[in-house]
């Protein structure tokens, strides 16, 4: 059996932003094995890695951090000696219905996996890394000035946002109690293709195509920071290789957008791709009520990043939006089955 430079295990690859990360990893680096951990959630999708899947240097398990036996079985069978941890539940709305499975997946799930670092890595850890993602919003909500850095104090406000938060200590706590090197990023909202059609970009645009309402929370005045996927999974290649031990990155587009703007400029794109008169998609925007403790502004503060390790997003908004916009509409297959949940029987088939 080839013997490979690294074995990385990533979990939640078949999710949205671990499957371009996988991507990335097992084209850039045929060196390295790269080991899919994934429960196949109603948020993962093994049609995001097709093009890869028979790639010699790629393996994909299916299994869930919450079990302890799946972790200590991939651990054995492919001898990992790093992590970059995406697995979570990731979607606002779902925590405020149902915030227990945000404890169990993001937090429980993580002290799992750290865990089994120490039970299997040998001190003091030279050859591994647990390298933990996570987002802007433990850091809670802005007003209309300012920006999260690092040293921003967690202060997160949501169920999915506290679990996240826990998580980032419980990496730290590992980091400081058992000289486990780790890495955290945190990152702002991403977009772009395969992207789970709840999240607002994606629901969107195919709302828009069928004609369906847009529904914006609130009077659509809150604010997001938005970064193409392959930027971030770019600047998760760079923290990864080249990133301080034991310590957080912020990943930011410096692009921040009120939701209602946002959505206006994408019903302007998809007018023009979709041959209609101007004005017409947005009529179709709706205000329904407003998430619960809806957080109002988000903006990151990227320069560690770009100063210490050179990273800049290649992808300008103009750009990565009429890039997202013509892969949903090239890609009509991939949305249908996801919204139809047809997606789910290859997983059943398979797995
Ligand atoms: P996603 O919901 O698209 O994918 C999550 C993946 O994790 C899915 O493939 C799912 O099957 C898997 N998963 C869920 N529970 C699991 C479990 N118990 N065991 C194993 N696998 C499990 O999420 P995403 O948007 O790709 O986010 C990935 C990571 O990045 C998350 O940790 C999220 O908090 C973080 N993040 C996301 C954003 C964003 O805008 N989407 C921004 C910053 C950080
Ligand atoms: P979302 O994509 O769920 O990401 P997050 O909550 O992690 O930022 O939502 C982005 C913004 O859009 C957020 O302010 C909530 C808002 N939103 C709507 O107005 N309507 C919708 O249908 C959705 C899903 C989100």
């Amino acid at each position: 059996m080839k013997d490979f430079k690294k074995n990385i295990l990533i979990t939640g690859g078949a999710g949205f932003i671990g499957s371009h990360l996988v991507r990335l990893l097992v084209n850039k680096y045929p060196e390295y094995r790269i080991i899919n951990f994934d429960a196949l959630t109603y948020a993962g999708n093994l049609e995001n890695l097709r093009d890869i899947e028979n790639a010699s240097n790629y393996e994909f398990v299916k299994g869930n951090i919450c079990s302890v036996s799946d972790i200590e079985n991939v651990f054995k069978n492919f001898n990992i000696d790093s992590i970059i941890h995406l697995a979570a539940e990731s979607h606002v709305d779902r925590s405020i219905e149902n915030p227990n499975i945000f404890v169990e997946t993001n937090i429980i799930g993580t002290v799992n996996l750290l865990n089994s670092c120490i039970k299997n890595w040998e001190a003091p850890f030279s050859s591994n890394l647990f390298y933990h993602i996570s987002t802007d919003e433990v850091y809670g909500s802005l007003g209309d000035t300012g920006f999260f850095t690092e040293e921003t104090s967690y202060d997160p406000k949501s169920p999915y946002s506290a679990s996240k938060a826990a998580s980032n200590h419980f990496v730290r706590a590992f980091s400081n109690t058992y000289k486990l090197p780790t890495k955290i990023s945190n990152c702002s909202n991403n977009y772009g293709p395969n992207q789970f059609p709840e999240k607002l970009i994606p629901l969107c645009i195919n709302n828009i195509k069928n004609n369906k309402p847009l529904p914006i929370y609130g009077e659509g005045l809150n604010i997001r920071d938005w970064l193409y996927v392959v930027d971030h999974a770019e600047a998760i290649d760079k923290i990864f290789h080249t990133g301080t031990l034991n310590s957080t990155y912020n990943i930011g587009g410096l692009n921040e957008w009120t939701n209602i703007a946002l959505v206006m400029e994408l019903c302007a794109v998809m007018d023009s791709k979709l041959g209609r008169a101007p004005g017409t998609s947005a009529k179709l925007i709706t205000y329904v009520e407003d998430r619960k403790g809806h957080d109002m502004r988000y903006a990151i503060d990227a320069d560690k990043l770009t100063r210490e390790l050179k990273w800049a997003p290649k992808e300008t908004f103009e750009t990565g939006i009429r890039s997202t916009v013509n892969w949903y509409l090239e890609n009509e297959s991939w949305l249908g089955a996801v919204v139809s949940g047809s997606y789910q029987d290859y997983h059943q088939k398979m797995y």
